[in-house]
């Protein structure tokens, strides 16, 4: 297994180069599907959820290749609508495969995903959704099985609540091509969805009220082959955002380049300005200033364009490094708290009632073994050896090499002392 081992206290100074969404690039994978022949896809992030999504397209006929940042699917034959336990349990992302394969086949047989890292979250919606659009859903060995009438599928309409990004994706995939015209009360416009309707209407979709909260699709037979572009990854600048104002040097200007500072929303954006590190935005560049001294801001998560709950672990982070008592509250997934009893470990003083964490900052952090949960969980861990006293080891990182591009490289080209090594987290510790 792999581990990262920081060095804490050294400065974060320099440009940190933004990658391509993760979050965006799946559901454009997915899409593919929905068109017979060649799609390129330009700006897809090197990471283990995309090679698994690969894996996922490839199991069910599609030819899949990924140099330099560029995919291209071919997707002339589709052969096997389904998706296996195998590759949906390591990532739910995979679940796409419901509403693109019905699109496209009529017929699918994906796994479902069961819980994750963090807790229960469901799948009814989806359900729900392809049931609202005239399918046939069963389950069977812990398969979802969906079929469609052989006239096609009718179209429908179903009001999301909550407001979820997964289930609009996997609901236009379907309703793209069906006979009839769908509706989604309560979409999410979350700025992945957004482009992944820009694709869809690329590809020939003919949807309507892209960017609110009702879309209507009026189906279509079939798609269009496309060459599109992926966006900046919003949760990777806010990561690096909050990495530069607790690990930059005061007064000196961090620039993260390639990114999109839009698609963070606002509730983030007026949060980081309240701490205090000041942010200039300079076309596709966030120059982040880091202060003196950090305020503390208590947050709030939400859907979007309020604080995103994939950033709640590393703002905790933050709120350590601040003098006085402050919050994150989560509301989008109540229990996604794994980070803290890892933190725990480096010395943060942070309590979990419910949705809520009340962190105590202006404590010392201190180097330790730790592991790493999940995605953003892991990432947290990273921002706290940045900052800490000593040394941090980091274990189980294939988590983090899920949703982070070549992390340690970026950090290390910035001045911070970060190293990936092998580890066996079985071997017994040294006697004597
Ligand atoms: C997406 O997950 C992201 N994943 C998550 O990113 C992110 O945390 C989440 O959106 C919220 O922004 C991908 O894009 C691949 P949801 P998704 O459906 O689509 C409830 C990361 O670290 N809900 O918008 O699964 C649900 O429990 C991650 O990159 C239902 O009740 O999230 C939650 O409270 C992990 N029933 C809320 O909706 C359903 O059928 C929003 O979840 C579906 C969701």
């Amino acid at each position: 297994m792999e581990k990262l081992v920081i060095k804490g206290g050294n400065q974060l100074k320099g440009a940190l180069r933004i990658s391509s969404s993760k979050n965006a690039a799946m559901p454009l994978m997915a899409a593919t599907l929905l068109a017979s022949g060649v799609t390129t896809l330009r700006n897809i992030p090197r990471l283990r959820d995309i090679a698994t999504l690969s894996h996922v397209l490839r199991i069910a006929g599609a030819g899949v290749s990924l140099e330099d940042h560029t995919m291209q699917v071919d997707t002339t034959r589709i052969s096997f609508p389904e998706a296996p336990y195998e590759l949906v349990k390591k990532m739910r992302a995979s679940f796409y495969m419901l509403g693109a394969l019905v699109g496209r086949c009529g017929q699918a047989r994906v796994s479902l995903p069961g819980g994750c890292a963090w807790g229960p979250r469901p799948v009814n919606l989806h359900l729900e959704g392809m049931k609202a659009l005239g399918a046939a859903i069963d389950l069977e060995d812990g398969y979802v099985v969906a079929t469609t009438p052989k006239s096609g599928l009718p179209g429908g309409s179903i009001r999301l609540e909550p407001s979820s990004v997964g289930a609009t994706i996997n609901i236009l995939l379907a309703a793209a091509t069906a006979r009839g015209t769908s509706r989604i009360e309560n979409a999410a416009i979350e700025p992945d969805v957004l482009i992944f309707c820009k694709m869809l209407q690329a590809m020939g979709a003919r949807l309507q009220g892209v960017g609110t909260r009702t879309l209507e699709v009026e189906g279509v037979p079939a798609l269009r082959t496309v060459t599109f572009s992926n966006c900046p990854d919003r949760i990777e600048l806010g990561t690096f955002m909050i990495a530069a104002a607790i690990a930059g040097r005061p007064g000196e200007p961090v620039r993260l380049t390639h990114a999109n500072p839009d698609h963070l929303g606002n509730d983030f954006l007026e949060a980081f300005e309240r701490t205090g590190a000041g942010y200039r935005i300079l076309e596709s560049e966030v120059v982040v200033t880091p202060p003196e001294m950090l305020r503390p801001v208590s947050i709030t998560t939400g859907v979007y364009p309020r604080f995103p709950t994939d950033l709640q672990a590393q703002w905790t982070v933050l709120l350590t490094q601040c003098p006085g008592q402050s919050t994150v509250q989560d509301t989008v997934y109540g229990d996604r708290f794994n980070h803290i009893p890892e933190l725990a470990r480096m010395g943060v003083e942070a309590t979990v009632r419910g949705d809520t964490v009340a962190v105590q900052g202006g404590l010392t952090l201190r180097g330790a073994h730790v592991m790493s949960t999940d995605l953003r969980a892991s990432v947290s861990l990273v921002l706290a050896g940045m900052v800490a006293h000593g040394t941090t080891h980091i274990g189980r990182i294939y988590h983090l090499d899920r949703g982070y591009e070549r992390l340690e490289e970026k950090l290390s080209g910035c001045g911070i002392d970060i190293v990936r090594v092998q580890y066996d987290e079985f071997a017994a510790p040294a006697v004597g």
